[in-house]
């Protein structure tokens, strides 16, 4: 389904659509370009097994995730997905996402987080979470442009590839009336 279609400075047409089972193979080649550039991710090894990532991907939308892909013009370049933690946390909405290098700096991950954030609040969730590194200044400043409070931040909670350390920062975004 499209979710939404709006245009890039340069003209470009971006949509935002519901991941589907064939785009797999065009959205882990966007994922792992940005797991090679080694600092933004948790993941150090790129996705290679195709059947691994279409069980992840059946599994995780019966668990009710949400994963919407970025088309400019008709190459996927980026996707967001929030999804329910379980049990008596199953009201908090996890939200992760990414945007290919090239396509960073025009606006689509701002749109991208604020079209998902409509979703969770359209599905009844109450709490949106996300975790993002300290070191990545660009994503910190998205989140906290798109409503996000920084409620944790743990020292030392995560380790570069050159050995340095970061901050794991956890944020978060209340919905609904009972935080308000
Ligand atoms: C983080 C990410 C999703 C943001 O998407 P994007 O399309 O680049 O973001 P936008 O273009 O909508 O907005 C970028 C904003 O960051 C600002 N910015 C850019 N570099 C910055 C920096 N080093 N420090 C602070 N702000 C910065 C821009 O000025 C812009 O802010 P503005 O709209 O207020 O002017 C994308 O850059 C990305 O995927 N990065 C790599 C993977 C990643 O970090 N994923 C998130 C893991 S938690």
């Amino acid at each position: 389904m499209n979710r939404l279609k709006f245009c890039l400075a340069d003209g470009r047409v971006v949509r935002f659509e519901d991941l589907r089972e064939q785009d797999l193979p065009e959205v882990v080649e966007a994922l792992n370009s940005v797991i090679r550039e080694g600092v933004y991710l948790t993941l150090n090894e790129e996705i290679v097994d195709m059947e691994t990532e279409r069980k992840w991907y059946h599994d995780h939308m019966e668990a009710g995730m949400t994963y919407l892909v970025v088309r400019v013009d008709d190459e996927i370049v980026g996707g967001g997905s929030i999804e329910p933690r379980v049990g008596k946390e199953s009201h908090v909405a996890v939200y992760g996402v990414f945007v290919k290098e090239g396509f960073r700096n025009m606006g689509i991950g701002t749109r991208l987080t604020d079209a998902l954030i409509e979703v969770a609040r359209q599905r009844g969730f109450e709490i949106v979470e996300l975790a993002v590194y300290g070191s990545n200044e660009r994503a910190f400043h998205v989140y906290k442009k798109c409503g996000f409070q920084e409620v944790a931040r743990i020292k030392r909670g995560v380790k570069l590839p050159d050995g340095t350390y970061t901050e794991k920062i956890v944020m978060v975004l209340p919905l609904g009336e009972r935080h308000e």
